[in-house]
């Protein structure tokens, strides 16, 4: 039996008061109402860090929220490994939809409610007890470098600048993240891949101000209908994406590949069952699977105008908007899918309307080596603890700066994520399965041994 057993299960309890603990903190990082108290959650994770045993644990300041960074380097000829992950959170609106508030932590049927749980909190801190486990047991294998953001919800723009200044002290074999889901506990997975993402807004202005929809109503275009439409002809009649050369760079999958990928365990039945829908929707020729792990897409993510609130208003609004994202697959580009898709807007808008498309943060997709030794390491400590090969999976979500480690560090990522699909992500009510810290927690340091053999 490995020597860190021992030593987790008589602190198992102290592992998920802890982890309560970081979720009380609402450390919100788009709305700066939060501000203090995403600094405080900084503070806190530095000192967690600090307890474990890091060494020269720094909150670094930049143009947003902080960077945590510690490091423990014991040996120069071990392998050196980068841990990265996000201490911020989404927004918890709608707040009427949680069952219990999304920042008072409460276990029901050994799932972790609050906002944060899986995503990130409950996830980087299984590194933190992994690398304190590792510490307190003499059992470290490789040298330990965290950093621990609070800005990955709102595209880590300052993370970028960060990597860029502290190329020297980040040097590191490989990046490891665990920032993702799994197919089940039952089918343990790897996603070896992330999508990018064009994150766009609409701004569509009929008259130059609100008008009575009946005096005026037939004569002027509507801005609502208008856009309306524009969104609706984005995809064809096979949801297709009819913004002009948007498929252009799409890398499609040889037809092994998709053999390869049509062999994970999938029940679409079951899928639709758990949302709520009588059946599935997506591009044509395409699995589910493949629809969010190697096709692009084009969601609608808002749209708003005219009169939303109680009771009925008759006016013929002058504005209406939309917020629309893009994700991404290999070879497409965030900035030639935000020009591409300003450029559709402007050329389908009719001259009844004036239409202002914005782009908002981006990212690029990324696919991550399964030949690594890296990989290899993840897959054989995934095995050894669920008694089950990992199978390797294409992930639809972003992590916009794994594309950054590989272009300004020149790392290469592990994607090791323990979430799964169901945890709520962004949603009322998200969670983190007791089950999974802990698998985590005890996962982590096998992949350290692992990788040192
Ligand atoms: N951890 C998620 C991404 C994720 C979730 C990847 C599940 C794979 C499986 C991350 O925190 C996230 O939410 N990213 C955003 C992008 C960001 C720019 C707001 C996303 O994917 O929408
Ligand atoms: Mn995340
Ligand atoms: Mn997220």
């Amino acid at each position: 039996m490995e020597a860190w057993k021992n030593y987790q299960e008589e602190n198992k309890d102290r592992f998920l008061n802890e982890l309560m603990d970081l979720l009380r903190i609402p450390s919100v990082s788009a709305d700066s109402r939060f501000n203090a108290d995403t600094e405080r959650c900084a503070e806190e994770v530095a000192a967690r860090l600090r307890e474990a045993g890091a060494d020269k644990v720094e909150i670094c300041k930049t143009a947003g929220h902080p960077i945590v960074y510690g490091e423990k380097i014991m040996n120069a000829t071990w392998p050196t490994v980068l841990v990265y992950g996000h201490y911020d959170v989404q927004p918890a609106d709608p707040l009427e939809l949680w069952h219990t508030p999304p920042f008072e932590p409460t276990i029901r049927d050994g799932k972790i409610y609050a906002r944060g749980s899986a995503d990130d909190k409950g996830q980087f801190y299984m590194h933190v007890k992994a690398f304190e486990t590792m510490m307190r047991t003499n059992t470290m294998t490789c040298n330990l470098k965290f950093m621990i953001e609070g800005e990955e919800e709102v595209g880590s723009s300052n993370l970028g600048t960060f990597l860029r200044e502290n190329k020297e002290r980040l040097k590191s074999d490989l990046v490891l993240v665990s920032d993702t889901s799994m197919l089940s506990m039952e089918n343990p997975s790897i996603e070896v891949g992330l999508r990018g993402l064009a994150y766009m807004e609409v701004e569509v202005t009929g008259p130059n101000r609100d008008l009575h929809s009946g005096v005026y109503g037939g004569a002027v275009a509507n801005p609502i209908t208008v856009l309306a439409k524009m969104i609706a002809s984005c995809h064809d009649e096979n949801n297709h994406i009819t913004v002009q050369g948007f498929y252009d760079k799409v890398v499609n999958l040889s037809a092994e590949e998709r053999a390869e990928m049509a062999k994970t365990p999938w029940d679409d039945a079951e899928y639709a069952k758990d949302l709520g829908v009588e059946s599935l929707w997506g591009e044509k020729g395409y699995s589910s699977i493949e629809r969010t792990g190697i096709r692009p897409t084009l969601e609608l993510n808002g749209i708003w105008g005219g009169y939303t609130g109680e009771g009925a208003k008759t006016v013929l609004p002058s504005k209406a908007f939309a917020k629309i994202s893009m994700r991404l697959v290999p070879n497409q580009n965030s900035d030639e899918i935000a020009a591409l898709f300003t450029k559709h807007f402007e050329t389908i808008a009719p001259n009844t309307v004036k239409v202002k498309v914005t782009a908002h943060h981006g990212g690029e997709p990324v696919v991550t080596p399964t030949d690594s030794k890296a990989y290899k390491a993840a897959h054989r400590a995934i095995e050894t603890t669920f008694g089950k090969a990992p199978i390797p999976t294409r992930g639809g979500g972003s992590i916009p700066i794994v594309a950054l480690f590989e272009e300004v560090l020149g790392l290469k990522t592990v994607l090791m994520g323990f979430g799964l699909d169901s945890d709520a992500l962004h949603s009322p009510n998200e969670h983190y399965h007791v089950f999974n810290y802990f698998k985590g927690i005890e996962t982590i340091p096998y992949f350290f041994k692992y990788l040192a053999e």
